[in-house]
């Protein structure tokens, strides 16, 4: 069973923007069914490291339209990202020298955040976006 799985509340109105949120929950999901099933620590860590690099790109795309259409809330939002990426780029780095596993507790965090960030600050951009024609 899937640890998160995509519903429509998640929907931000915006095509693209819903296409990298569902790519995000399932490389979520990949990690956690890894994890369950016992794989190896370079498989995990291949995960990880596909995660890190497609939250980048994805906070990088909403950047981009925040910028291009200056957004009001970019600047708490984008602090936002930055936060998670810290985060998420001490996690891997403690894995990749073996100073930590990846847990239930960790993915339990990273399905938390997801959720609650789309559907508290990504939600929030919706009808800014719509209203400019992004959607
Ligand atoms: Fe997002
Ligand atoms: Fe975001």
């Amino acid at each position: 069973m899937p640890l998160i799985t995509w519903e429509n509340k998640f929907s931000v109105g915006v095509k693209e923007l819903d296409n990298q949120h569902k790519k995000l929950i399932e490389l979520i999901n990949e990690l956690y069914d890894s994890m369950r099933a016992g794989h190896g620590k370079d498989v995990l860590k291949q995960i990880l490291n596909d995660l890190l690099e497609y939250t980048k790109y994805h906070f990088d795309t909403e950047e981009k339209y925040f910028i291009k259409y200056n957004y009001y809330g970019k600047t708490e939002h984008m602090k936002e990202h930055a936060e998670l990426k810290e985060k998420v780029m001490d996690l891997k780095q403690k894995v990749d020298g073996g100073k930590a596993v990846i847990s239930n507790e960790i993915l339990q965090f990273l399905k938390n955040w997801l959720s609650t960030h789309i559907m508290e600050s990504d939600k929030r951009y919706s009808s800014f976006f719509n209203d400019n024609g992004l959607n």
